[in-house]
């Protein structure tokens, strides 16, 4: 048991959950700000080995486990919290206009589970506050920016085609030059809007052919729904064809309670919400696996989250298709140290079984099923 499992977890789960996001997000901006607090950080927490150094998407990683999106919603914490050992950093999702995101309360615990129920509905600042934040900040690791529509609230009238789109092209616009890459939020299991618009046909098409104009020239990901098997993919695949500036894909928490949950129904039932964590992770590496199986290798990439919390875990969805992996409710289970022991026992697993590189493992499994 570690000294964050034993002491830190007992007093910081006595607090309000969104309370203590907000809090351990105010350390990290905090402890970001003074250059030998980074250095004791790095040294505290990163562990290197050119084992786990990998290319993805024309990026350069220190080591393939990366920070979801979710955690530093307005890119506040990145000096502070970049130096927690990640090889990348994601933030958002951030939206054209700021939102104050769903009603409170809107995040709660699972701790039977190691799951969250997350219900944020993408709270953030709003891209012209956040743009010039990331471009003048220290990045201690490659950045990654995560771009949703804005959330309205529930009683905003419903948006046009037009009026979406628009708005993840303004966000665009505003932080295409600041971030190492793009990811495009296409499923957020959490806003009140009630449509489902990229799932409905031609929707990623009609997005991807206004962005085909903005020369993006960082790496774009589209994030999107893990329900819908090989139907929904091909779909998606299929609109994504001819719109060379798309360079992966990660998948998305999936809404509602979906997943099997060891905490009694009467506990969770009546929450508003999706779950992250563990509960999740079989769901996400089926459509992980089914993705990989799918796409042309040789153009795309894929970045996974979903349930981990060990080596193991990362190493799982690896072999199944990621070429990166990211995390974020291990991270409030197990504290920054997951980050360094995830990656020393990734080298170790990748030494087990004779790989000379993380890239090498990537899809393994389709490789010998
Ligand atoms: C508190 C919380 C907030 C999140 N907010 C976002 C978000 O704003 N945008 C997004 O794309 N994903 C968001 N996610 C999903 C995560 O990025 C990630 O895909 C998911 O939680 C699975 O990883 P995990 O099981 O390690 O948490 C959020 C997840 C959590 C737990």
């Amino acid at each position: 048991m570690s000294f964050y499992k034993t002491v830190v977890r007992p007093l910081l789960f006595r607090v309000d959950p969104e309370r203590m996001h907000d809090m351990t997000v105010g350390l990290s901006k905090w402890a970001g700000k003074a250059a030998l607090m980074r250095l004791v950080m790095l040294r505290a927490y990163a562990y290197r080995d050119p084992v786990l150094e990998c290319e993805v998407a024309r990026m350069h990683f220190a080591n393939p486990v990366g920070l979801a999106a979710g955690w530093d919603k307005s890119g506040v914490a990145i000096a502070g919290a970049g130096c927690l050992g990640f090889g990348f950093y994601e933030i958002g999702s951030i939206s054209a206009d700021p939102s104050s995101g769903n009603p409170r309360p809107r995040i709660f615990r699972l701790p039977e589970d190691r799951a969250l129920i997350v219900h944020y509905g993408l709270q953030n600042d709003g891209a012209e506050t956040i743009a010039p934040r990331i471009a003048r900040g220290p990045r201690p690791v490659p950045l990654g920016v995560n771009i949703v529509k804005t959330n309205r609230g529930i009683d905003a009238p419903p948006d046009t085609d037009d009026a979406i789109y628009d708005d993840y092209l303004r966000t665009t616009r505003l932080v295409k030059d600041h971030a190492d890459y793009l990811v495009y939020n296409l499923s957020c299991p959490n806003t009140e809007m009630g449509r489902d618009f990229f799932a409905e046909p031609g929707g990623i098409r009609g997005l991807l052919e206004r962005l085909q104009s903005e020369e993006l020239r960082c790496p774009v990901f589209l994030k999107v729904s893990p329900l819908g098997g090989s139907k929904a993919l091909d779909r998606m695949l299929k609109e994504v064809d001819g719109h060379a500036f798309v360079s992966g894909f990660m998948l998305n928490l999936p809404p509602g309670k979906q997943v099997p949950l060891e905490t009694p129904a009467h506990q969770w039932r009546d929450l508003p919400g999706a779950i992250s964590g563990k509960p999740v992770e079989g769901l996400i590496n089926e459509q992980l696996s089914e993705l990989y199986r799918l796409m042309d290798k040789k153009r795309y990439h894929i970045i996974a989250a979903g349930g981990i919390f060990s080596a193991e875990d990362a190493y799982r969805k690896i072999r199944l298709g990621a070429s990166a992996v990211q995390l974020l409710t291990a991270l409030v289970y197990e504290g920054p140290g997951i980050v360094a022991r995830i990656n020393r026992g990734l080298c170790r697993l990748l030494q087990r079984d004779g790989f000379a590189s993380v890239t090498d493992a990537v899809g393994e499994d389709h490789a010998t099923s």
